[in-house]
């Protein structure tokens, strides 16, 4: 809307001691088309008031030389004035201030700061209202006490209403404001609530999350633990095993020897002599000390073996009557065949050992009756499984499981059985080396034990052997147990171990076979390059200084193709291959042997026309 007079324009007389807000109210009157004359202070608007008639005058209150009262007071009193509408430009917060604007006759208020709207409406409100009155005077004094003072107001009344309704819209105004303020306020309150509601969700998910994290590093923690007394466990084993094998490899030699002179002066005594009968005791006694050394071997995973692929199923099958025998008629054996086992791969006699060993001690922790479970069965082992388990590896496995019903084992016993010579049986009832054979056996052929066991509750020990997807081999034949003899071939004995070389000599010249001696590698090629035509058979220690017996065996083929070649050991190693497995093709025959044994073998590979069986190390 827009203000105009005559010529025009409606004058402003706007009195003012800050420049800024004398600027800044020019500005939105100017907008509005009203014409602006500025003044400083009263003293200022007065004198322009002596050549100047505005159509109003606004003032500020607070002003210095003369205040916005004293000029409104000043107008109001001089004739020529007192008709020009003044407006107090205040904050209205004292309500003295409208009794003092009452007094010295001001017309209306505005506040600050500038609401533009309010404020021209206000312009317009007031020039109508002295329009419509321009004839009304109704001088008239009142005097008026408030907050302590005593005020004369010579207000007309409508000038008084102008106030009040001014002071009223100015409340309502503010009351408006206030709602505003209020309702943004609310709805700043409601935008807090909803930040606050989010940041509380945040800070719930991170300590969730930080929960999680918490539990994964204890869990880490434990894990952490646990492999390192894995760790701890294996490398004790490890070094047992290493401690056990050395051994047992050099008294291997030295029954060997026992063995084989004991059997060859057997041989020449009258069985009927006390001689005889003393004889067969050292080689009784020294078969035993076999089976130990044996199992001491196998344990070290020394033994060298002949693995084959079985169907696991039809192997305990097999053994089923010989088992039930071994643990007596008062203990019930369960055999569940699992179905669709695949084959593995294992020497056939180790799974023997390996089932005989854990149902015989199932039985000695059965007291008076209970059960055997044998049951085999399928397992994959996935990647998570291998988490807190170092043994563990993953693949697909056959499992075979042998729980029984008996006294079962505190854990400080669980931790040890495994280990060479521990038994908590009584001397003369057990060596400690069952369950240590079983691990031999177990870790040879690439697979692991798991214990499940508790006092008073039982045990169950579960053997995971790794699968094997090739054919099953068939049976081999098995000799007639006569023993074999020789038609003056030669064999080429080489042997370091001065003892077992004079030995197998004498066993094979008396098994009618011409013999050749070599304590070397050395040796045994230059009398093979003197008797190229007459060798028949290389009969050779696998680990030798110089040469081990496999390079040997190449050496002597080169220049005899037609060599048979058989490995006598007791002992597996690299040369063989890391597992004590033999290579394919290749014959060996295991220290210590019999007489017979040897016999068999030699027998096998120089007389038979087909491709001889492979060795085994019975
Ligand atoms: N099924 C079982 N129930 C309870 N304890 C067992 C079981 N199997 C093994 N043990 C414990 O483990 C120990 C070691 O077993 P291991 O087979 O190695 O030796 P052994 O049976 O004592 O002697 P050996 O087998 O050489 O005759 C046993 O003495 C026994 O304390
Ligand atoms: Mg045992």
């Amino acid at each position: 809307m827009y203000f105009q007079t005559e010529d025009n324009y409606l004058n402003i007389l706007l009195v003012e001691d800050s420049p800024t807000q004398a600027e800044q109210l020019r500005y939105i009157l100017e907008k509005r088309n009203f014409r602006v004359t500025l003044a400083g202070n009263g003293k200022q608007a007065l004198e322009i008031l002596r050549e100047f008639r505005p159509n109003v005058v606004i003032t500020d209150v607070v002003m210095p030389e003369m205040d916005g009262y004293e000029l409104c007071r000043t107008i109001r009193s001089r004739e020529k004035l007192k008709d020009i509408p003044v407006i107090l430009v205040t904050t209205l917060s004292d309500p003295t201030d409208v009794i003092r604007g009452l007094e010295v006759g001001a017309n209306n208020f505005i506040t600050k700061p500038y609401d533009e709207r309010y404020l021209v409406s206000r312009l317009q409100y007031l020039i109508t209202n002295m329009e419509l009155r321009k004839d009304l005077t109704a001088e008239m004094g009142i005097n008026v006490y408030f907050s302590g003072k005593n005020y004369f107001i010579t207000a007309e009344r409508l000038q008084i209403l102008d106030l009040l309704l001014s002071t009223y819209e100015n409340a309502y105004h503010q009351n408006c404001e206030l709602l505003n303020a209020q309702k943004k306020l609310q709805e700043l309150n409601e935008h807090l609530e909803d930040i606050v509601r989010a940041r509380t969700a945040e800070l719930l998910s991170a300590n969730a999350q930080l929960k999680i994290e918490l539990q994964e590093r204890l869990r880490a923690e434990e894990e952490k633990t646990k492999l390192q007394a894995q760790l701890h466990q294996a490398q004790r084993m490890e070094s047992v095993g290493r401690l056990a094998g050395g051994v047992a490899h050099d008294y291997n030699n030295m029954l060997s020897v026992i063995l084989g002179y004991a059997q060859m002066a057997l041989d020449k005594v009258e069985p009927d002599s006390t001689l005889s009968e003393d004889l067969r005791e050292i080689l009784s006694a020294a078969e035993r000390s076999t089976r130990i050394t044996r199992q001491l071997l196998t344990f070290a995973r020394k033994q060298t073996i002949v693995p084959q692929v079985l169907d696991l199923n039809e192997t305990v099958q097999g053994m089923i009557n010989m088992l039930k025998r071994l643990i007596g008629e008062d203990i019930t054996l369960n055999w569940r065949p699992g179905p669709q086992l695949q084959p593995v791969k294992i020497d056939p006699s180790q799974m023997d050992q390996l089932l005989a060993n854990l149902c015989v001690n199932a039985r000695d922790a059965i007291v008076g009756v209970g059960m055997i479970d044998i049951e085999t069965s399928m397992a994959t082992i996935r990647p998570e499984d291998c988490a807190d388990n170092a043994e563990l590896v993953v693949g697909d496995y056959v499992v075979i499981s042998v729980g029984d019903t008996g006294c079962g084992m505190e854990k400080d016993v669980q931790e040890k059985i495994f280990e060479p010579f521990f038994t908590t049986k009584a001397v003369g009832h057990g060596t400690g080396l069952g369950l240590s054979t079983v691990y031999g056996i177990v870790h040879q052929h690439n697979g692991f034990i798991n214990v499940v066991s508790a006092p008073g509750r039982g045990t169950t020990f579960k053997i995971f052997l790794p699968t094997q997807h090739s054919e099953i081999t068939t049976k081999e034949g098995t000799g007639n147990g006569v023993t074999q003899r020789g038609q003056g071939q030669t064999v080429l004995i080489v042997e370091d171990d001065e003892a077992i070389l004079k030995l197998t000599g004498q066993m094979l010249r008396n098994l009618g076979y011409s013999v050749l001696s070599a304590n070397s590698p050395g040796k045994a090629l230059s009398i093979a390059r003197e008797n190229l035509q007459s060798i028949d058979l290389l009969l050779t220690d696998v680990i030798m200084p110089e040469m081990n017996g496999r390079d040997l065996a190449e050496l002597l083929a080169a220049i005899h193709p037609e060599i048979k070649c058989l490995f006598m050991s007791g002992y597996s190693s690299n040369i063989i291959d890391g597992q004590g497995m033999l290579g394919k093709g290749l014959h060996l025959i295991a220290k210590p042997f019999t007489a017979k044994k040897l016999a068999a073998k030699v027998h096998e590979l120089l007389d038979s026309k087909a491709a001889p069986p492979a060795a085994t190390n019975n």
